[in-house]
């Protein structure tokens, strides 16, 4: 039997109930406590999932944790995700990362320091869509990627999340929002970002919130809510990244990367499964064969029909690999990297100018269908 590392989670919110959900389907890891700066939202989740309501010492100082997951919003995960670290745990933060790069190199410090690892979200690019692409560009079926598009607009996030203020302040916004899901597929299919330069703004200053419970009420915007940016990659790949909340309908693909040999189209980062197509020389766009990867099979019930949805893979993934010494797909220096990627276009949207990275990462290793077979119970 795999060895089982105890989980406590930290930040009892909207996501906190997909990892609830999801954990249980991955070996490797086991979520026993959880705590949040709401002592009523740890209990009501702690009561629905049958684990421990703790306070946020209690839960640092448990010994049956092994590993923390930072849940909690952006502008928390840096002092949270310290915290865990400062008392001998492993962290695994939702995304953002940290929202400078200071902070990341604390973090880094502390990890290193202490021979703790430091794990984030998204790990989306696991999913079986993905990975079919990884796959695809691996065999050289496209040829070398030399440019390509991601699209990612919508009228925002106001009308959905029952409070939608950090998506409005300083560490939210489109691009360090869901920015996370492209950087970090773009990562995985084809490697590091050398330099950025964006086009930011915002379309009005205030939202007024039309979701329930605080419908009608009118909230600040202080981070850009539209976002053009360029991206250049270390293997000479030119990409645009178009990120919005100031849209209300688009007709653009959300990733299409062009190769020397043919173009591939690539589904929704921000989801596990989806339609990969190609084409070759030849113009003629199919969709590739589905494969039997586990993380394609549809499991949850959502508007738009039965989806895939296998988040915590990464979190097992990063629990196997502490167990086994080995690199962990959705890593510190990959996460990092994706927070470099990110803060530099905004950067460059104050500064009107390129911005080279000072950070770089490998990209992780594939995760074919046997690998992803090894996570699940
Ligand atoms: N909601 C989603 O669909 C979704 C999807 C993917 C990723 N995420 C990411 O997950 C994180 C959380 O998002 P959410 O939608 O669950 O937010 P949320 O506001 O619903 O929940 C956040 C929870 O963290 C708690 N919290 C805040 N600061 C804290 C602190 N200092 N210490 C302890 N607890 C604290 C809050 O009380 C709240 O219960 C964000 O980083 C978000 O980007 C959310």
């Amino acid at each position: 039997m795999t060895k089982e590392l105890g989980v406590g989670i930290i930040g009892c919110g909207n996501i906190s109930t997909t990892y609830f959900k999801l954990s249980p389907l991955f070996k490797g890891i086991k979520v026993l406590a959880c705590a949040d700066i709401n002592p009523a939202a740890a209990e009501t989740r702690a009561s629905e999932y049958g684990v421990k309501a703790q306070t946020i010492e209690e839960l640092l100082a448990n010994p049956e944790i092994d590993i923390v997951v930072n849940l909690t919003i952006p502008d928390a995960h840096f002092p949270v995700s310290k915290m865990i670290l400062e008392a001998g745990k492993h962290v695994y933060s939702e995304k953002p990362l940290v929202l400078s790069l200071e902070q990341g190199e604390q973090l880094r410090g502390i990890a290193t320091a202490n021979n703790l690892k430091v794990g984030c979200a998204p790990d989306t690019f696991l999913g079986g869509a993905h990975q079919l692409a990884r796959d695809y560009i691996d065999q050289g079926k496209i040829g070398r990627v030399t440019s390509g598009t991601c699209h990612v607009l919508s009228p925002g996030m106001e009308m959905w999340h029952p409070n939608p203020d950090f998506f409005f302040l300083p560490g939210g916004g489109p691009i360090l929002d869901l920015g996370p899901y492209y950087i970090a597929n773009l990562i995985n299919l084809i490697g590091p970002v050398k330099r950025v330069a964006a086009l930011t703004s915002m379309a009005s200053p205030t939202r007024t919130i039309t979701s329930e419970p605080r419908k009608g009420e009118v909230i600040p915007v202080e981070t850009p809510t539209n976002i053009h940016a360029l991206l250049e990659f270390q293997n000479g790949a030119t990409i645009t990244l178009s990120a919005s909340w100031d849209v209300w309908s688009h007709n653009h693909a959300n990733m299409e990367l062009y190769g020397t040999e043919g173009s591939l189209f690539v589904p929704d980062p921000n989801f596990f499964g989806g339609t990969v197509s190609a084409s070759g020389r030849d113009k003629d766009i199919q969709p590739l064969e589905t494969w039997d990867h586990p993380f394609s099979v549809p499991n949850q019930e959502h508007k738009q029909g039965m989806m895939a949805n296998y988040r915590t893979a990464g979190l097992a993934d990063m629990a196997l690999a502490i167990l086994d010494g080995r690199d962990a797909r959705c890593s510190l220096e990959r996460a990092l990297h994706g927070v470099d990627v990110m803060v530099s276009i905004l950067q460059s949207g104050e500064e009107g100018r390129f911005i080279e990275l000072t950070t770089t990462c490998t990209q992780p290793a594939a995760l074919g269908i046997e690998e992803a077979r090894a996570l699940l119970r």
